[in-house]
């Protein structure tokens, strides 16, 4: 397995590749990779014939007073990772390669980014939407992986490669936890052993949210109650909890088919999130 910093080195081999009839996957990530991502490059080994995983804590999408300076960076272990997984090649760019000159051209997906992370985290996914078109254009896969774990991040950039045309397919792997329902995520290396104890009452809340739908509860106002009081008895500070529609990200009032439940905590200075796809229509699968 190759890593490659430049532009260039990852056209040339993926161009090499695409010459051979490749089906390219690519991987976006911001490194400090865990089990969820791993989950990513294994649906993208297994599917395609060359995998590139990119690693890049992209500066856009962090807000002035968020963790960009004190974000992870793990390069070696992520390295070691992927290999172990079968990736082909990492792409690992600096600030410097993705962003030459100042950035003047923009990709704005709206109403989507207006809401939930969009409105706690003001440019978030203009930052994210702008880095995956740049990162689409210079590997130009044919498959991109993104986690469920970031519902709004997958809608969303989903939106951007219809209304843009962008030529990929984009697929969406499930949430993978910790043994005890945990989500995992990068920013849980931030978490004291008691933060990581109260980090708990996201799963618990949305764990409670389909327990009660399952008994028939529908009244989403009723649901966002219970979710509260999970999530208060941990002392986690509410961001917000929403039961939207999954394509428009419209609140509903009641459950009547399909509804996605989000949730926002901050645990100390740590901000966290997760969620559950709820669908009458199927048998619920435990979280
Ligand atoms: P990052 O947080 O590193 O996540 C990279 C990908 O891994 C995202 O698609 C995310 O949804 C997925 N992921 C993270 N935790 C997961 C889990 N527990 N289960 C399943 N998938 C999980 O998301 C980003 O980076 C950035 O915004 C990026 C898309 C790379 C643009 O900079």
């Amino acid at each position: 397995m190759r890593i490659v910093h430049t532009i260039n080195e990852i056209r040339q081999s993926v161009l090499g590749k695409k010459q051979q009839n490749a089906r390219v996957g690519l991987v976006p990530t911001m490194g400090a990779l865990h089990a969820g991502h791993g989950s990513l490059v294994e649906a993208a080994v297994e599917e395609c014939d060359f995998v590139v995983v990119s690693i890049f804590v992209n500066p856009t999408q962090f807000g002035p007073s968020e963790d960009f300076e004190k974000y992870p960076r793990t390069l070696d272990t992520d390295a070691a990772y992927c290999e172990q997984l079968g990736a082909d090649i990492i792409f690992a760019p600096s600030a410097d390669q993705m962003y030459p000159a100042e950035q003047l051209t923009w990709v704005d997906t709206e109403k989507l980014t207006e809401v939930l992370c969009g409105q706690s985290r003001p440019g978030h996914f203009r930052g994210v939407t702008t880095v995956c078109a740049k990162l689409f254009n210079i590997v130009q896969p044919d498959l991109a992986y993104f986690g469920q774990k970031d519902a709004q991040q997958a809608i969303v950039i989903q939106r951007m490669v219809k209304d843009l045309n962008m030529p990929l397919e984009i697929h969406i792997c499930p949430i993978v936890r910790e043994d005890d329902g945990l989500a995992m995520s990068s920013r849980n290396k931030y978490l004291s052993a008691d933060q990581r104890k109260q980090a708990l009452c996201l799963y618990k809340a949305l764990t409670e949210c389909q327990s009660q739908v399952a008994a028939g509860q529908r009244q989403v106002a009723l649901l966002i109650d219970a979710m509260k009081q999970v999530i208060q008895q941990h002392q986690g500070q509410i961001d917000y909890i929403s039961i939207v529609d999954p394509q428009t990200l419209d609140s509903l009032e009641q459950i009547k088919q399909k509804a996605l439940v989000l949730v926002a905590v901050n645990i100390g200075k740590t901000r966290l999130i997760d969620n559950l796809s709820i669908d009458l229509n199927t048998p619920a699968n435990p979280i």
